[in-house]
């Protein structure tokens, strides 16, 4: 079978020769902005690279960025595919596994997300340590391709303790509200019910999204390690306010400041290993 990250890291590192990027970024809805931050960036549409799958969702740019965050030479991915468009898990596994044939050791994904505490309204950055599967399937599910990993991998410890750690001082030193908590992956694209989500803050999640929990498990089989944060943009259905995609983009885009800033701090503490 033709691997298709194999060819687009290939493609993609022909456009920016001798770079290698340590650490990929993904970022989610709302949060393309902080590809900005990226100095000599070179910024490859996902769709030269064939094969690619690209993203038709308003609020993802579909664009890799390479250059350097923090000190750090970083692979930003703007923009993400998700299963609820219909995209099969084959799909996300190829996103994912670009960043480890790229020669990232580690990866930091974003993503919205709706609050189920009320002490997570919009706006709040919220670190993902944990998190629950309600996605259907998993996107590990079949052959198991050896090239990225074992077939049974671990969940246990997925967030790295140690970036978790370095956020949290961070978040300190910048003086920015650095929340935390699990993040319960849904399909959508629906939103949840009311009950839906007492169901879900009954079995421990913290926030609820579309996004990040597949990515996740596909980045830990192949070995990277994990950093990973929620920007908060409404308070999940049946706790008040309003949510809905515009929501969503607008809310993220007006945390996307802190955000980059804590990304960036991150980054910085990983260039001093
Ligand atoms: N539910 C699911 N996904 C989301 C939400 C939500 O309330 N907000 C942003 N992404």
């Amino acid at each position: 079978m033709s691997d298709i990250a194999l060819q687009a890291a290939t493609a993609a590192r022909a456009r920016k020769p001798g770079f290698t990027p340590r650490v990929g970024i993904v970022l989610g809805s709302g949060l393309g902005g902080i590809a900005d931050l990226v100095t000599d960036a070179t910024v490859i549409p996902y769709g030269d690279l064939s094969g690619f799958p690209v993203s038709g969702v308003v609020g993802h740019a579909g664009r890799l960025v390479l250059g350097t965050l923090g000190g750090v030479p970083v692979a930003v991915m703007q923009g993400r595919v998700h299963l609820y468009e219909g995209r099969p898990y084959s799909d996300i596994k190829i996103f994912v596994r670009l960043l480890k044939r790229l020669g990232c050791a580690a990866a930091f994904f974003t993503n919205a997300a709706g609050g189920l505490r009320l002490d997570l309204p919009p706006g709040t950055l919220m670190m993902v340590t944990d998190h629950i599967n309600l996605l259907p399937g998993n996107p590990l599910a079949g052959p198991n391709d050896p090239a990225y990993g074992d077939q049974f991998p671990s969940m246990e410890g997925a967030y790295d303790a140690a970036f978790q750690d370095v956020l949290r001082d961070a978040a300190k030193r910048l003086g920015i509200g650095l929340k935390e908590g699990v993040y319960l992956g849904c399909l959508g694209p629906s939103f949840e019910t009311p009950a839906e989500i007492r169901a879900f803050a009954r079995l421990g999640a913290d926030a609820v999204g579309m996004s990040t929990v597949p990515e996740v498990i596909v980045a830990r089989h192949c070995g990277l390690r994990v950093a990973a944060m929620s920007v908060v943009t409404n308070l999940a259905a049946g706790l008040g306010g309003a949510h809905g995609h515009e929501q969503t983009l607008a809310a993220a885009t007006s945390a996307a400041g802190d955000a980059g800033r804590l990304i960036t701090a991150f980054l910085e503490d990983y260039a001093r290993g």
